[in-house]
């Protein structure tokens, strides 16, 4: 399948490196607001076509997917607008500022009758569905710990007075947004829905968090997701059974993966040679719904997306972080 991209940061770049490796995709289109920006980064990949006027690439039949990897802010206008066109959208995390977004988004999907994905890695990897068939392992699950805590360069901007993105409520930035999302994909792909949730940031004077805590209630037993960008930590991620401990690395990408069972002490390392560039494998299971019109996967990733988004909002709305999306009538 031909795709274009809508975005020139180093995150795009990546993605086209793992199109590349995959096969599946052929990039054909590159937009950027700058059309020397937009050629170069054509000339990098091979791209034919070069656009600036969204509307005109819309239109396009150069290209059959589109992936936006814009500022969080500009997801659901950018992806309504390709889905009317009839493209597959490949959405970057988070997905939209709002569930009503999420739903709009979506009701236009359907109307169109094309795909609507949220660009989230790590539940995508060998290694996480590796995580996910031995999590029994552990017995009666008791806690989670799950992590993701990277000191930002865009912080040091802050804090000499530039507001970038990723800091800005505009923008639909915070770490909660941008960081948080991962280990809590992580948990609801491993746990579910979470009975409640309660998130304690700590704010910023942008007005989004700078890092939080998140707490989710299961039944019986408790995760906690940690995030930041103004702080790092090195320490895994743990989810801590009866039986036993799994822990991993870095959940927005996980590489590594142990298990120590409780009574013997013995490690278990479940190590899996993964593509370097994890993009690879969500790219993967999209066009593989894509080609088999896999409609139970498309639903289930779908759902997924959607318990994540209501948390995200939910948590925004307990701490008063607003959004110009959170306005948006529909
Ligand atoms: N999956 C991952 O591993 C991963 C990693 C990093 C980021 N992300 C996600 O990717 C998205 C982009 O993140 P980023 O850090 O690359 O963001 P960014 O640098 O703020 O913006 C990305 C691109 O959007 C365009 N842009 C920037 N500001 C804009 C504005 N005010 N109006 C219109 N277009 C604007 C720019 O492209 P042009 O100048 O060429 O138009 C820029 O290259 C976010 O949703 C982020 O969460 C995902």
């Amino acid at each position: 399948m031909r795709f274009a991209t809508v975005g020139t940061s180093t995150i795009t770049d990546s993605f086209i490196e793992a199109a590349k490796m995959s096969q599946q995709l052929t990039l054909t289109g590159v937009y950027s607001r700058s059309i020397d920006k937009a050629k170069e980064m054509a000339n990098r990949h091979g791209a034919t076509h070069v656009f600036t006027d969204l509307d005109e690439m819309a239109e396009s039949d150069t290209f059959d997917i589109v992936y936006i990897a814009s500022p969080n802010n500009l997801h659901f206008e950018q992806s309504v607008q390709f889905l009317r066109q009839g493209k597959h959208v490949i959405c970057e995390k988070p997905f939209f500022s709002t569930l009503r977004e999420f739903h709009e988004a979506y009701r236009v999907a359907d109307e169109h009758n094309v795909y609507l994905f949220e660009a989230i890695r790590n539940i995508q990897t060998p290694i996480f569905k590796r995580l996910k068939e031995n999590l029994h392992k552990v017995g009666q699950i008791r806690n989670a710990t799950i992590q993701v805590q990277q000191y930002s360069s865009r912080y040091d901007k802050l804090l000499k007075g530039e507001v970038t993105n990723v800091f800005s409520p505009q923008f639909s930035g915070g770490a909660l947004m941008d960081m948080g999302v991962y280990p809590l994909y992580l948990a609801v792909g491993l746990f579910g829905k979470p009975m409640e949730s309660h998130y304690y940031p700590t704010m910023l004077e942008t007005g989004v968090d700078g890092s939080g805590t998140l707490v989710l209630k299961y039944h019986d037993y408790v995760c906690q997701v940690i995030c930041s960008k103004i702080t790092h930590s090195s320490n895994p991620s743990e989810i801590n059974g009866e039986k036993g401990v799994f822990t991993f690395n870095n959940a927005s990408s996980l590489k590594t993966l142990n298990y120590t069972d409780l009574k013997s002490r013995q490690i278990e390392n479940y190590h899996i040679d993964q593509y370097e560039n994890d993009k690879v494998y969500e790219i993967q299971t999209f066009t593989d719904i894509i080609n088999q019109s896999d409609r139970s996967r498309y639903m289930e990733l779908r759902r997924l997306s959607e318990v994540v988004l209501g948390i995200l909002e939910e948590s925004r709305r307990q701490n008063q972080i607003k959004f110009p999306a959170d306005l948006k009538r529909f």
